[in-house]
């Protein structure tokens, strides 16, 4: 039978009332009803002396349903139920396992106590959907703890231990046994002892460190860099600790609403949800994957050493075959250097640190390939070296082990057709840095069996990334989409920009960096060396910038030669160079062009066009079916501000 939403049960005079919702507990309507009845209730029963509030499933909530935003509102309110709470004259205790996000926080911040488990995270991440918490977050934080600590999850969005929420007196007790036991014993003491006043009744705590609160809010306003919500946030919890309680709630709620209609909030919810639900693909739907328990990567370079770290930090065991011994050695500093760095951030605990040392192998032969499930071939990007070792691969792998390819650009059909079975062989395109990135591009060959696809999709999973799929072409959703936009930036330095300028529009858009700033930091002989290799083939009406070329036949190959794109040898953040200037502008004198001056929205509008007539191309292509997934690229893979939503959906809102 299915378990109510909301059930109560009472044992010696103190009610537990467990919501349920799976898988997250959100707060939807029938919790929501559930609870303002349960709260009703137990003030009306003069046989219960308090509650324990606890979350089905082994989590507390996970907020509210964002599904139901956008929807017409339905009664009862959350803020409606969590006023209930706070106004509550017998005590009401937060059992906190798993998670409490957003409105969960919120109806736990309603209980007159909080009682988490070690492995509980608590947080307020309603900024990164756009919004701030609507549900008295705002308000009730700042009077329970410090404003600045406030002002930090509210604005920040980034969920905190149990331990560090105890630290700041966010919850009162963190218990390593069973929450729902201790959550009841603290329910009895807090009926014998008294509660707290409500916190709605309380003053605000001000902030522990003034000049701090100042600092943080600076930051927090050059972060944002366009994205409203964080601004909400401060003028949230300014709000807080100007006004009284009630018109701090009317205020919140007023701002909620507001920031809930936006676009940006739109945007960020879809990116919520695609990100969850772009790795499904129809040819995988129903195979069962196959074993995934140890990873041969072929290639211990830059990315090689990532993957294999990443897959050690995932617990899978891991063999890496380099070309000689001083490679390899090589190879195996990078792995174990990842590794170091995992466990130095308190990632890897020690033991698991050398468990996963004790997993990688590294050779100079193939032999360990062979206890192999999924080979990840991650050698120079050159399409005789990489068919001579899939050729190799296809010789000493076990037939059932998949051969997977981390090429950028090269066609992964060529290469499986060079093997005696194609349909084991799929692309698995991580980015760089492989252990860090989030983005995994999963290459669908013409001939790939649906259970190989399901084994990238369940890789993915365990490596814990948002595994996109992408059918074969030239750079396939990323890559591809970058080499327009990178092309376009070209253009528009012959045509009248320069480096800075364009870099500069980029940030202000909500960039990390720049494309040439990019371009600086990866090195500029990766693009070098393509472009020579494409210059044989190359249309020559096509229009081609050589800037770049004149730049790195000089030697300057960006951050690692001390100069590029921009001249690093006086300030390591890179600064323009005249001598950049005057070659742009002797290359557009050459080709007869007039200089024209581009302000920030030409540049961008000329960037996000080429990335948008890319994407549709995709699609009309068939190389991926959805925009969300093209979204979800770029937003993951390249920087693209995440609040934007990626250049489809801007395609689709704005006018
Ligand atoms: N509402 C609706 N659905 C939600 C949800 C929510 N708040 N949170 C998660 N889900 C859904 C996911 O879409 C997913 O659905 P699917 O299975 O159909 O794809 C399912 O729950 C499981 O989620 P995950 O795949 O993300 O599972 P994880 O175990 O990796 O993570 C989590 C769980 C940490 C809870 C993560 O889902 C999460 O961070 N959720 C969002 C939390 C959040 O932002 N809360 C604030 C909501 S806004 C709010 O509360 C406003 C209030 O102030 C008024
Ligand atoms: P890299 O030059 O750092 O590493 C390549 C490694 O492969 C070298 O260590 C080399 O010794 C080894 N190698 C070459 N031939 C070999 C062979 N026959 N057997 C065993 N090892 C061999 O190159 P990087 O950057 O790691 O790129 C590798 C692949 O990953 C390329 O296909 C590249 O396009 C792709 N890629 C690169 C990204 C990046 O940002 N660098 C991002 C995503 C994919």
């Amino acid at each position: 039978m299915a378990q109510a939403a909301v059930s109560i049960e009472t044992e010696g005079g103190i009610a537990t009332v467990t919501l349920s919702n799976p898988p997250v507990n959100a707060l939807n309507q029938a919790i929501r009803e559930g609870l303002a009845e349960a709260v009703a209730r137990i003030e009306a029963d003069p046989a219960i002396r308090g509650a324990v509030l606890c979350g089905a499933g082994g989590s507390f909530i996970a907020g509210a349903d964002i599904r139901e935003f956008g929807q017409p509102p339905q009664d009862p309110s959350l803020p409606d139920v969590v006023r209930m709470l706070d106004a509550a004259t017998k005590p009401w205790v937060a059992a906190i396992e798993g998670v409490a996000l957003g409105g969960g926080l919120e109806v736990a911040l309603g209980c007159s106590h909080r009682v988490a488990a070690p492995g509980a995270r608590l947080g307020l991440p309603e900024v990164s959907l756009g919004i701030i918490p609507g549900a008295g977050g705002t308000v009730l934080l700042p009077r329970l703890i410090a404003a600045d600590k406030a002002l930090g999850m509210i604005a920040g969005g980034k969920p905190v231990s149990a331990r560090d929420a105890a630290e700041m007196g966010l919850v009162d007790r963190v218990v390593p046994g069973d929450v729902h036991e201790a959550a009841r014993a603290l329910a009895l003491e807090a009926a014998e002892a008294g509660i707290p006043a409500p916190l709605m009744k309380r003053a605000v705590c001000p902030p522990a460190n003034v000049e701090a609160y100042e600092a943080q809010k600076a930051s927090i306003r050059k972060t944002a860099r366009g994205q409203i919500s964080p601004i909400a946030a401060i003028e949230a919890v300014e709000r807080s600790l100007a006004l009284d309680a009630e018109a701090a709630f009317r205020a919140e709620r007023e701002a909620f609403v507001s920031l809930r209609d936006s676009t940006q909030s739109a945007a960020l919810r879809r990116v919520f949800f695609a990100e969850r639900s772009v790795s499904q693909l129809d040819t995988a739907q129903g195979a069962t994957p196959r074993r995934l328990d140890r990873i041969g990567v072929l290639g211990g370079g830059t990315m090689g050493a990532g993957i294999a770290a990443a897959c050690l930090l995932a617990g899978l065991g891991v063999a890496i075959v380099e070309r000689d011994d001083q490679r390899a050695a090589l190879a195996r500093c990078r792995v174990l250097g990842i590794l170091d760095d995992s466990a130095g951030r308190g990632l890897l605990s020690p033991e698991a640190r050398q468990a996963a040392e004790a997993a990688l192998t590294v050779a100079t032969h193939f032999a360990p390939l062979a206890e192999c499930d999924l080979i990840i071939e991650a050698v120079f990007e050159d399409m005789d070296v990489k068919k001579a070792v899939f050729a190799e691969l296809d010789a000493v792998t076990r037939p059932d082990a998949i051969l997977a390819s981390n090429t950028s650009y090269l066609d992964i059909d060529e290469i499986a057709a060079g093997t005696t079975d194609p349909s084991r062989v799929i692309g698995l395109h991580f980015f760089s840095p492989a252990h860090v990135m989030k983005l995994l591009e999963l290459i669908v060959t013409r001939e790939a069996a649906p259970d190989v696809l399901a084994t990238g999709l369940a890789l993915g999973k365990r490596l814990r990334k948002i595994t996109v799929p992408a059918g074969v072409c030239d750079g396939f959703i990323g890559n591809r989409i970058m080499a327009r936009y990178r092309r376009e930036a070209d253009y528009m330095l012959e045509d009248g920009a320069l480096p800075e300028q364009i870099d500069a529009a980029m940030r202000d858009f909500g960039f990390p960096m720049g494309v040439f700033q990019m371009a600086d930091l990866a090195g500029l002989d990766i693009g070098w060396a393509m472009r020579k290799r494409q210059a044989t083939t190359r249309d020559p009406s096509e229009r081609h910038v050589e800037i770049a070329d004149r730049i790195c036949e000089i030697g300057r190959l960006g951050r690692k030669t001390g100069r590029g794109w921009y001249d690093y040898t006086q300030d390591k953040s890179g600064r323009p160079d005249p001598w950049v200037t005057e070659l742009i502008e002797a290359e557009s004198a050459r080709k007869g062009i007039t200089r024209q001056s581009f302000d920030a929205g030409q540049i961008m509008h000329r960037i996000l066009t080429v990335m948008q007539e890319e994407g549709t191309a995709l699609l009309s292509e068939g190389i991926t079916a959805s925009p969300e997934a093209i979204d979800v690229v770029m937003i993951n893979g390249f920087g693209f501000p995440r609040w934007r939503g990626g250049p489809m959906f801007m395609m689709d809102s704005e006018p």
